[in-house]
């Protein structure tokens, strides 16, 4: 989510640091810092903004040293401030840590750590780290970051300086990117290809677990236990645009492909490792407060809304509350009978939307109880909701949501297990169920995504239709309504989502031969009836493209073609069966030469009404 920049050699660190950090702003990062070695001491500077507000800060007064680490942010734990920039530091400022990711475990080492009597300056994860290397150093760096990640749990890219050991910087990750790039008598680290390629393009990625020691002539890579690791240098052949999208066409289809790891980082620390029960460290909800909410809304817009429509049947099915889903520009003027017995609960990618700003504005001042849910820390909406759940799905840049939609999914069912836990309305047996289930998601989407193939001929196939329809019933309707969103947006094919029943009271008018036509059939309570409707639409030569749980032969024998999704549980089949739509609607997009990341006419962030 973060960008890292790292740099040792015989020049001034801070230049390289300061383009190499540009290079990763395209992200829209909100704020930035460099750390530099001279003379026995670091030298940090930080601030919040964008980077120029840095450069502004450095301008005159930049530090010298020839060894140095730099950071543009992406809040997770912690407003954007000046103070909750890294890079971050211990008390004694010999210490010094950038890091991506989220430490999991923070919160119980921190209480320990000021047991110890450490002061903290800022709120978050990060600082905990350089708090830990000074309190266990052992008098050798290396060791001291061994010991050091062995405490720390979640996920992470950090790279470490040490004013005790200069002429070595100390990188390590889990789960988050990190590369390392070879220069002659010098050498670079950073999050993202982009940030080193002017410099060069002999790099090499580090793995999960390894350990790199990074002098300006050596690179020196272990693992924790001090086997050393060769690792294999490759040329980057990409141009810079390309390294930015990290190799992808398009900004749309990295994302696609970064959900398994969004998945990982939202779900991180909110299932209890007995698997029994969903943990919200961040909500303060007694049994008894629940108790007293007769009424949920969810409001939104756009593919946060369709999100939400997915939360109602997860709320109302397990936690047996009733749910409204509103889209936020009508949700202000219905005049809603909302009142302190109600909680609002407001959906939100960037947290900047102005409809869903204003409709939770409303919502309080009704008196509603309200909470927010939304992917960037700090936002508007985000700072005007009484409570805020966060989706760690990191900066989405193309217009169209995918991974930030799968984040809200998967937040709205640990939400209502987490009601329906307070409330008493689910077992200990059924919560096991999910959250066994829930852990599998990120690798089966990750298996979904090493096969696209199939689905790139469909949507080469049906990429010249003018309309296309979207059927399923309960939860496959509201992935439905997401499925026909994606493909308007992006490729400009007509396109409706439709309630499967509600088809023959109407629209199967539409219906002619060969309109394709999206039969989602995950849901097992309303398999047949969905089938029934399947053949209705196939009566009128459609061309019906199914999407079921592997092993439906049934499914098969009726519909065109069909695509499977692994076989997983009712509830956690819409954070699946969404993929398969993405895709189609990226590469028919693709087929009729559509400018997938920015599609006309639309903005990634709308902040006027
Ligand atoms: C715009 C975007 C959509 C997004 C919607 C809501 O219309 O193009 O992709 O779903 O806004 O945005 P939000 O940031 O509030 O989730």
């Amino acid at each position: 989510m973060c960008g890292i920049v790292g740099y040792i050699g015989d020049k001034q660190a801070i230049p390289f640091l300061l383009d190499g950090m540009s290079k990763l702003e395209y992200r829209g990062y909100d704020s930035a810092g460099v750390a530099v070695y001279n003379k026995g001491k670091i030298c940090i500077e930080k601030c919040v903004g964008r980077l120029e507000a840095l450069k502004q800060k450095l301008k005159g007064n930049m530090p010298e040293g020839t060894m140095g680490i730099g950071h543009t942010r992406w809040a997770t734990h912690g407003r954007p401030s000046d103070v909750n920039s890294h890079p971050h530091a211990d008390s004694s400022g010999e210490f010094v840590v950038v890091h991506n990711g989220i430490i999991e475990n923070y919160l119980g080492l921190k209480q320990d750590l000021q047991a110890k009597g450490h002061t903290f300056l800022s709120e978050t994860d990060t600082e905990v780290v350089a708090h830990l290397m000074s309190e266990y150093y052992t008098g050798d760096f290396e060791d001291t970051v061994k010991k050091v990640l062995g405490m720390i749990e979640g996920s992470y890219s950090l790279v470490f300086m040490c004013a005790k050991e200069p002429g070595k910087l100390i990188c390590t990750k889990k789960s988050n990117p990190l590369v390392i790039g070879l220069g002659n008598g010098e050498n670079f680290i950073a999050s993202d290809i982009p940030a080193i390629i002017a410099k060069t393009r002999r790099t090499f990625i580090m793995s999960d677990g390894e350990i790199a020691t990074v002098t300006k002539d050596n690179v020196w890579v272990q693992d924790i236990n001090g086997t050393p690791i060769s690792k294999k240098i490759f040329e980057v052949n990409w141009n810079a645009e390309a390294a930015e999208k990290g190799g992808f066409e398009h900004f749309m289809l990295k994302e696609i492909y970064e959900q398994p790891k969004a998945m990982r980082d939202t779900m991180l620390g909110r299932l209890a490792k007995t698997n029994d029960a969903v943990v919200f460290s961040e909500l303060n909800w007694t049994p008894e407060e629940l108790k007293g909410i007769n009424k949920i809304f969810i409001v939104a817009c756009g593919t946060a809304y369709h999100a939400g429509v997915v939360g109602k049947y997860y709320i109302e099915q397990m936690a047996r509350i009733s749910v409204e889903v509103d889209i936020a520009s009508e949700f202000r003027y219905r005049l809603p009978i909302i009142d302190g017995n109600c909680l609002c609960i407001v959906i939100s990618q960037s947290g900047e939307t102005i409809d869903t700003l204003e409709a939770l504005k409303e919502a309080k001042r009704l008196g509603a109880r309200t909470l927010a849910v939304t992917n960037v820390v700090g936002s508007s909406i985000a700072r005007e909701a009484d409570q805020v759940v966060y989706t760690y799905a990191g900066p989405e840049i193309a217009v169209a949501s995918t991974k930030a939609y799968t984040t809200q999914l998967l937040i709205m069912l640990l939400l209502s297990m987490y009601i329906a836990q307070l409330r008493n309305t689910v077992t200990v047996d059924r919560l096991q169920e999910l959250i066994v289930g829930i852990r599998e998601i990120p690798e089966q989407i990750h298996k979904m995504l090493e096969n696209v193939e199939q689905i790139k001929i469909f949507a080469t196939k049906y990429g010249s239709s003018e309309d296309a329809f979207f059927l399923g019933r309960s939860l496959d309707y509201a992935v439905a309504l997401e499925g026909a969103l994606k493909l308007k947006e992006i490729s400009y094919i007509h396109a409706e989502a439709y309630a499967a029943g509600e088809l023959k009271h109407g629209t199967l008018a539409l219906i002619v031969e060969g309109v394709p036509v999206i039969v989602l059939a995950t849901q097992p309570d309303v398999y047949e009836k969905t089938i029934s409707n399947l053949q209705e639409v196939k009566a009128r030569d459609a061309v019906v493209i199914g999407i079921g749980m592997e092993g439906d032969k049934k499914l098969a024998q009726h519909a065109d073609h069909v695509i499977y999704i692994p076989k997983t549980d009712k509830y956690l089949a819409p954070l699946e069966a969404v993929l398969p739509l993405q895709l189609l609607a990226y590469y028919a997009a693709l087929t009729r030469g559509c400018d997938v990341d920015k599609p006309r006419n639309l903005a990634k962030s709308v902040t006027v009404e």
